[in-house]
């Protein structure tokens, strides 16, 4: 009897505190922290964008060329690789720093330049960038940003390179990339993947064009999403800041017409070197898939490759880019660092990637949905999440260090022996004498397959 007395007095109490507190949770309900601290991954900040974004805004950013395949084969395979559980490895200190092209960055992800952010959120670029930054790290700004490279470069001093679309007016590209040297972007990203725009269907099905064009469906999209809404027309940022087309621009194109336009299909490996000239700079060539082409890159002076199908935003019978990874990492033989960006929404998939060779990664579309979600707080969300997962994964993988992952870390990438020595840390680690015959057992126990 004195039990259930107990009881129900501690559910009155509970009762109580509760009510207390209501006020300030329902309040706290409205405020992004309180929905940022509900996203557990980055589909779930997905999922928060898709609710908070007028349709055609949504599709803009998820979606991807013609039937979305390559866009799905992104994501289906990383799943598909394994990393192996290593035990009894001290990983009570995990250290995510690297560097590229020479300059230090606190977790080895960088922001993937995305056209139109302002359309998620009005502070767009600069709240990714800034985020970025405060993480420790970059972001690349786009040509086809809503924010100028001036206004970025003022309002994000940190940290930034900028990508370029070689457009067929070359006086804008010279323009554009005296503006980037202006403001102290350290890196040029030239883009290369883009002789046709991509097929994006849900714009077409959607009516997305530049500039937006008022129509039953947008606004009942707009209608749908008040809070979007309300920000959109208080600081519109549908525009394309570094280009000369204004929100006021007489006709409303299609994106994929306005591409058409815009980009110029005859540049080539000549171009590349047009471009190194008037940079100067290191140069990153964004939009490398096969082999040939990434030992064209070092060729003409490339920095580094970013391997990358768009995140199948253009090519729809691309292969994912994981999968090109390893054979453009061989082909660049260590004369130029190598990144990768296509589907990484994972803390493992980072790990993947650098297993296979890729020096960093970049992330394109999540960062727009956290942006979406919760401004520069959803972006900072996004990267802790990311953050979190590859500290667990290496904790798991026994890798306590960028140093330290490699092939082994893989399922089927590399013969136990090899994993046994390269993984096992400094008190059991094997003499190369004894690393030597270890191999010749091995040799022995597979016949020398
Ligand atoms: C909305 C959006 C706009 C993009 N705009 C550009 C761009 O202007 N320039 C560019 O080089 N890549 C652009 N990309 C491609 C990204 O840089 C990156 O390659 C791709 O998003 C990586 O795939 P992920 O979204 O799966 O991370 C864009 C991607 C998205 C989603």
């Amino acid at each position: 009897m004195s039990e259930a007395r107990e009881f129900a007095g501690f559910v009155r109490q509970q009762l109580r505190s509760d009510l207390r507190s209501l006020p300030a949770r329902v309040r706290g309900f409205r405020a992004p922290e309180w929905r940022l601290n509900r996203a557990n991954s980055l589909e779930d900040l997905r999922t928060m964008a898709r609710a908070s974004l007028p349709r055609a805004v949504f599709d803009f950013v998820d979606g991807a060329a013609n039937d979305e395949v390559a866009l799905a084969r992104n994501r289906q395979d990383f799943q598909d690789l394994r990393i192996y559980p290593r035990v009894l490895v001290d990983v009570s200190s995990i250290d995510l720093t690297t560097s590229v092209l020479g300059m230090p960055i606190a977790l080895p992800v960088i922001g993937a330049p995305t056209g139109l952010t302002g359309l998620a959120h009005h502070r767009g670029e600069i709240a990714v960038a800034r985020a970025l930054q405060a993480a420790g790290s970059l972001y690349v700004l786009s040509t086809m940003a809503s924010y100028s490279i001036d206004e970025v470069a003022a309002d994000a001093p940190g940290p930034k390179w900028f990508q370029l679309y070689v457009w067929k007016d070359r006086g804008l590209v010279t323009d554009m990339l005296q503006r980037a040297q202006a403001g102290a972007y350290q890196a040029l990203v030239m883009t290369v993947d883009c002789a046709r725009a991509g097929k994006r269907e849900r714009d077409y099905r959607n009516g997305f064009s530049i500039p937006p064009r008022m129509t039953m469906r947008s606004l009942a999209g707009g209608m749908c999403h008040p809070r979007w809404s309300i920000e959109f027309v208080r600081h519109a940022r549908f525009k394309l800041a570094n280009m000369p087309v204004s929100d006021s621009a007489p006709e409303a194109v299609t994106l994929t017409r306005f591409n058409a336009q815009q980009f110029d299909a005859s540049v080539t490996w000549e171009t590349v070197e047009w471009v190194r000239e008037r940079w100067g700079g290191p140069l990153v060539i964004k939009g490398i898939m096969d082999p040939a082409d990434a030992a064209m890159a070092t060729m003409a002076g490339a920095d580094a490759v970013v391997v990358s199908n768009h995140g199948g935003r253009q090519f729809d019978d691309a292969p994912s880019s994981i999968s090109a990874l390893p054979a453009v990492v061989d082909a660049v033989a260590g004369s130029a660092e190598v990144y990768i960006d296509g589907g990484v929404r994972r803390g493992g998939d980072v790990l993947k990637a650098l297993a296979l060779g890729a020096r960093a990664c970049l992330v394109g579309r999540p960062f727009v949905f956290g942006l979406a979600v919760a401004g520069e707080a959803g972006v900072s969300r996004t990267i802790a999440l990311l953050r979190e997962e590859l500290e667990t994964a290496m904790a798991l993988a026994g890798v306590t260090s960028m140093r330290d992952i490699n092939a082994s870390c893989l399922v089927g990438r590399q013969s136990v022996a090899e994993r046994t020595v390269i993984r096992t840390g400094p008190i059991a680690q094997p003499s190369e004498d004894e690393f030597e015959s270890e191999r010749g057992h091995e040799h022995d126990r597979t016949g020398g397959r």
